[in-house]
């Protein structure tokens, strides 16, 4: 509460002027919250890594409001043209080679010679980046390998005052962009997201769009695989029972109802809602009163996927 009462809210406009001068802002997209900062500005872009504690090999996303604008600091290419036609704005994150040249601060790359580009859809967010007029590097707005956030509040139990931030109420796909490596001649999926692979495979015209191997060190994406999205509280997925001082995170109809709190993320096994809900209900069911989160079983058809990618990841031992 008190917390909440000392963090600054910004409107789209003082956003874009606050991150013009090198602040770090916490905005709205339409799948998680972000914590903005020019990407050309050494200074603004090392505070993000300060203040989620992230490790420096681990880049970031630069957000720009129109497709045009990507030329500017990546090798755009004819798939990559296909792809943002179809998906931008909107929760796709595509890695290009950098330009040569580019004005993008080497710490948002992490070193690497690609680029991590969106235009998200969220109306708020491209407000911002408007008035912002340069490009927003921006990684969720959460501690590094903590529950992504998907509210304002979330946001404010991160980092309270340190932060100002927009309020752009719920986000709506509720996880993060979908990732597509398009720096390989074929190319891959890092990261499932809000935009599935099974359309990214039907419009690039490919029989199968190859996940990137899970690997902890692995150069194209550092921060991709090991633990990450993690409540305080244990994990258990694919439960068939409940304990009584268990907390339940329930798909579809079940009959699982002994446990201390429950939340549903879709009665009717909607995955578009699942989604949403996600880390909400997660956020609601880490209270430490509970001894570990059981998890129904959800199919990874569809962005059943994305969702098992998160859960799976946030069970991992840390
Ligand atoms: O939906 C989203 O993508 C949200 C919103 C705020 O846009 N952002 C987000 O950022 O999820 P972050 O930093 O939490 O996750 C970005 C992921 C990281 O795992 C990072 O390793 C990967 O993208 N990444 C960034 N640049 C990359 C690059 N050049 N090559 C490969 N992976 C990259
Ligand atoms: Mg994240």
């Amino acid at each position: 509460m008190e917390k909440q009462q000392l963090t600054q809210i910004l409107t789209a406009q003082e956003a874009g002027l606050a991150l013009r001068s090198g602040q770090v802002v916490a905005i709205p997209t339409e799948t998680v919250y972000g914590l903005g900062a020019d990407a050309t500005n050494e200074d603004a872009v090392q505070k993000i890594f300060e203040l989620k504690q992230r490790p420096g090999n681990n880049p970031l996303i630069v957000h720009i409001d129109a497709v045009s604008k990507a030329q500017l600091y990546v090798q755009w290419d004819e798939r990559a043209q296909r792809l943002a036609d179809e998906y931008w704005p909107g929760p796709l994150t595509l890695v290009l080679p950098i330009r040569e040249h580019s004005p993008i601060s080497k710490y948002v790359t992490a070193g690497l010679s690609t680029l991590a580009i969106r235009v998200p859809s969220h109306e708020v967010a491209l407000e911002i980046l408007r008035a912002a007029d340069i490009p927003i590097a921006a990684p969720s707005a959460n501690i590094s390998g903590k529950l992504s956030p998907t509210e304002p509040q979330h946001v404010i139990q991160n980092f309270g005052a340190l932060v100002p931030l927009v309020d752009g109420g719920a986000t709506t796909v509720g996880l993060e962009s979908t990732i597509v490596d398009l720096t390989t001649a074929i190319p891959t999926l890092l990261r499932p997201g809000g935009i599935l692979k099974e359309s990214i495979e039907q419009l690039m015209e490919l029989a199968d769009l190859p996940a990137a191997q899970a690997h902890s060190n692995s150069p194209k994406s550092p921060g991709l695989f090991g633990q990450h999205y993690a409540p305080q509280l244990p994990i258990r997925l694919d439960a068939t029972e409940v304990a009584s001082d268990e907390a339940l995170l329930a798909f579809g109809p079940t009959k699982l109802g002994k446990a201390a709190k429950i939340c549903n993320l879709s009665p009717d096994g909607n995955f578009e809602e699942a989604a949403t809900n996600l880390y909400s209900m997660l956020h609601i069911l880490d209270q430490p009163q509970y001894r570990s989160i059981a998890v129904t079983h959800i199919p990874k058809a569809g962005l059943g996927r994305a969702i098992m990618d998160r859960l799976h990841r946030a069970a991992l031992p840390s």
